[in-house]
């Protein structure tokens, strides 16, 4: 009798192995040797003629000519985020290889996330505490270090998805009132569960307090909040990016709040990458995270699992994450 040949994965990046153990029981599973962090793009362009699925990571480029190389045996490409910008969906559309992400797991921590950022440059938690530990560099009088209180502002979310919603109601849990600009409308039941009024986008620009980036990065968002946005902002507004670093002039921004034309910004994501602007490092109104918006212990396992799932239910059967239905797949 012939024996079927196991599915192989091909796994990017080196990560915490609990949540692939389901995985490694059904198909052959490659994670890059011990000691390696990633596979860097050639060595998978090497590989990946002998895979089935490339387990890829956000960061990880995937362009046509690696889905090419792929042909015929790639059927799947299982990114492990929400985001799939490193990813180029058409031509993956159009060489019939199915596209997933992992929508779920990634809601509450990048909302905590956004939030934390949001009180951190509001209390200026990260100004005062390098201040602190500087010899005589912060004075504990009463009228310094003051910030902004959360409680009775205006918070305008651009992208109400899951992940704004969840934005959404932590900022009504800290007496918050929440605007919001979408492509669509939300139903009015939703927009009644967080009090959440629907603007314009200039509107929202001009009247938020803070204002909160939630929108997937495209061509279409890519420097959505440039300078003409900034200029509209409030004096004492707080910008924060989430979503992806290109979607805000980074350069335009670190004027802003070098000039304090705006109280601040918190930034977990960045327009070059891990290379962040040095003019937005000279900015102590600006706090910065190197993009660890899903970077917990739970969640990089939840995250593990989910690209395991929708990799086990595309050739089993159940619920898939899909990002793209190319035909006949
Ligand atoms: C992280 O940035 C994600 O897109 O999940």
């Amino acid at each position: 009798m012939k024996r079927e040949m196991k599915r192989r994965i091909l796994v990017t990046y080196n990560m915490f192995r609990t949540g692939y153990s389901e995985l490694e029981k059904r198909y052959d599973v490659t994670f890059p040797p011990e000691g390696q962090e990633s596979f860097t793009y050639d060595e998978v362009y090497e590989m990946l003629p002998e895979y089935d699925v490339l387990q890829s990571m956000f960061n990880f480029p995937v362009d046509r000519k690696l889905m090419e190389r792929g042909l015929p045996r790639l059927q799947l490409i299982s990114n492990y985020a929400v985001g799939f910008d490193n990813i180029d969906i058409p031509v993956a559309t159009e060489l019939g290889i199915t596209v997933t992400n992992t929508p779920d797991p990634v809601i509450e921590p990048t909302a905590d996330l956004a939030f934390g950022l949001m009180l951190a440059v509001a209390r200026r938690i990260a100004d005062v505490d390098r201040r602190l530990r500087t010899p005589d560099a912060l004075n504990w009088t009463l009228l310094e270090n003051l910030g902004l209180s959360l409680g009775g502002k205006t918070l305008g979310i651009l992208g109400m998805g899951r992940i704004g919603q969840a934005l959404a109601r932590r900022a009504c849990a800290s007496n918050m009132n929440v605007i919001y600009h979408n492509r669509n409308r939300l139903d009015t039941r939703i927009e009644e569960k967080y009090n959440a009024v629907y603007t314009g986008f200039d509107e929202l620009i001009r009247t938020s307090d803070f204002i909160s980036i939630n929108v997937p990065y495209s061509e279409e968002t890519y420097h959505m909040i440039g300078r003409e946005q900034i200029a509209m902002m409030k004096p004492a507004a707080i910008l924060i990016n989430t979503a992806r670093g290109p979607i805000v002039d980074e350069l335009a921004l670190a004027e802003a709040l070098k000039e304090k034309r705006i109280w601040g910004a918190g930034l977990d994501v960045f327009e070059f990458g891990d290379k962040v602007s040095p003019e937005i490092l000279a900015c102590e109104n600006a706090v910065v995270t190197p993009h660890i918006g899903t970077q917990t212990y739970d969640v990089r396992n939840e995250m593990a699992e989910y690209v395991c799932r929708n990799i086990i239910n595309f050739y089993e059967g159940g619920p898939v994450a899909r990002v793209n239905n190319p035909a006949g797949r």
